[in-house]
């Protein structure tokens, strides 16, 4: 029995010291170096430690590059200073996170110059237009790096399960900014299919696009009238014009039905019935 209590004790002992966290392992590295080589191995020196992290107000930050979702896609063969450019020749460990993670999400743009193009003809465009000045509070716009991630980017083209991972963080790619089209894209047919996760459902950017994204009113969007019999037709054989009159139903199904007379009069007829039903059950109570 005494034999017994020094065991647990004894495993008590080692499971405490072994919860304890590794703290502040980033200490232990001096920052201030010139890479030993341009490749990845040069990075993954001290990337691959999985201790490597630091604790940052009550929280571990972890600094541990994991090389199986890069070495899974496309990017497998391209150096970490292909993205994180600014690391290139001496690492610049000391900057902003904003600094080093927008360059990052924006280095894409070397590489993938025909995607790059049609985003700046975009909504999204981060460049600005001729004539336009830079207003520091307007809302954020999409960089590449915001929708598509950064180590986990998988291959698209032919890969259907490329394709499935980026439907399903539609919420991620498009709705955390635009909330109110995201609630509202709720139509009998689509949104409350594509809310339901329904494959075959379409995802915001089938209908409006990806890189080139317009609004409506411009001539050239996807969603303008006169482009969107091509749209539908994606999915529709058939679209006549009746057919095509639905699409304002897509994110106005709610709008349409509180615009509808009869609807309004059933909806307030309920509650003037709801409201003298409450009265009567009043009366026994
Ligand atoms: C000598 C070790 C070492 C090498 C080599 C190294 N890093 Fe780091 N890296 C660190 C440490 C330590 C941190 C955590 C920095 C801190 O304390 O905030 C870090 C953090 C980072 C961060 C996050 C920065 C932040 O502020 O959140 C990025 C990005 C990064 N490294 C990229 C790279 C790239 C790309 C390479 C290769 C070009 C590289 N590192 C090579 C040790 C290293
Ligand atoms: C395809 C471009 C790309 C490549 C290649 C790439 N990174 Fe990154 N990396 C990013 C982006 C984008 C972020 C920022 C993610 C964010 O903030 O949402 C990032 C974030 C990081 C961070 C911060 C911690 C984290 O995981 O978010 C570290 C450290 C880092 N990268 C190191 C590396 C190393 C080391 C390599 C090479 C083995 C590498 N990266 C290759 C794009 C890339
Ligand atoms: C607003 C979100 C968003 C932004 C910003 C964005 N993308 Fe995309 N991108 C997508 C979506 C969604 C797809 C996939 C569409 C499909 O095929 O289903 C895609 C597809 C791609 C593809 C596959 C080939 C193609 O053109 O369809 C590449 C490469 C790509 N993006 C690179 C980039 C680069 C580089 C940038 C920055 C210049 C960027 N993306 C900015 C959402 C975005
Ligand atoms: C150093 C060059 C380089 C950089 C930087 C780079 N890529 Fe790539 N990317 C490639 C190559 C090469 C491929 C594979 C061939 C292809 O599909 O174009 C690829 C493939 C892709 C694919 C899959 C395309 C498809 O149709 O299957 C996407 C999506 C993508 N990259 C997005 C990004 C994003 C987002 C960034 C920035 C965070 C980025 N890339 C940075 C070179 C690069
Ligand atoms: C990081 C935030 C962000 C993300 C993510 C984002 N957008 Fe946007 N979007 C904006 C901003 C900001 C504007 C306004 C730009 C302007 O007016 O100059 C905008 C404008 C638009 C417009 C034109 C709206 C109008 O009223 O003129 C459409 C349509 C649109 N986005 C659709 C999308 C779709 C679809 C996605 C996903 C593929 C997406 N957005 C992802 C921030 C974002
Ligand atoms: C089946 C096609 C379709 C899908 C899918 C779709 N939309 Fe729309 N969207 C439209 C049409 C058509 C309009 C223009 C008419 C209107 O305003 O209702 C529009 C309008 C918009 C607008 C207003 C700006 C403008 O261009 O007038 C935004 C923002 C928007 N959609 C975002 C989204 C987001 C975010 C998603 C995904 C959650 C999404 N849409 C899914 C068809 C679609
Ligand atoms: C990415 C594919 C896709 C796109 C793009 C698309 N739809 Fe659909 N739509 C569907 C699917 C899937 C259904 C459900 C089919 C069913 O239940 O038979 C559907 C159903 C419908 C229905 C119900 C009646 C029917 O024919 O089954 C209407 C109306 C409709 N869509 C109109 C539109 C309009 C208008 C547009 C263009 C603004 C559009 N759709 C764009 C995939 C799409």
């Amino acid at each position: 029995m005494h034999l017994f209590r020094r065991i647990i004790a004894a495993l008590l002992v080692a499971a405490a010291v072994w919860a304890l966290p590794v703290v502040a392992q980033a200490q232990d590295y001096d920052l201030n170096f010139t890479l030993p080589t341009a490749g990845k191995s040069g990075c993954m020196v001290c990337h691959a430690d999985k201790n490597l992290g630091r604790v940052k107000g009550s929280t571990w930050v972890s600094y541990w590059v994991d090389p199986t979702p890069l070495d899974a896609g496309p990017h497998a063969s391209i150096m970490c200073a292909g993205c994180h450019v600014d690391f290139a020749y001496k690492a610049p460990h000391n900057i902003e996170q904003t600094e080093w993670a927008r360059t990052a999400k924006l280095s894409c743009k070397n590489c993938h110059q025909e995607q790059w193009k049609a985003y700046s003809q975009g909504v999204h465009s981060i460049a600005t237009q001729p004539g336009e000045t830079i207003d520091k509070n307007a809302p954020e716009k999409p960089l590449c790096g915001d929708c598509h991630g950064g180590h986990d980017i998988m291959a698209l083209t032919e890969n259907p399960q490329g394709k499935a991972k980026l439907r399903s963080e539609g919420e991620q790619i498009c709705g955390r900014c635009h909330k109110d089209f995201s609630e509202s894209y709720a139509d009998y047919y689509h949104g409350a299919a594509y809310q339901e996760g329904a494959t075959d459902a379409p995802a915001c950017w089938q209908c409006h696009g990806w890189h080139d994204i317009l609004p409506s009113s411009d001539r050239r969007a996807k969603v303008h009238e006169s482009n969107l019999q091509e749209t539908c037709a994606q999915c529709h054989s058939m679209t006549n014009e009746t057919y095509i009159s639905y699409s304002g139903l897509i994110h106005k199904r709610q709008q349409a039905y509180e615009e509808n007379v009869v609807y309004s009069f059933i909806m307030t007829t309920k509650a003037s019935i709801q409201e003298f039903l409450g009265h009567i059950s009043s009366w026994f109570t």
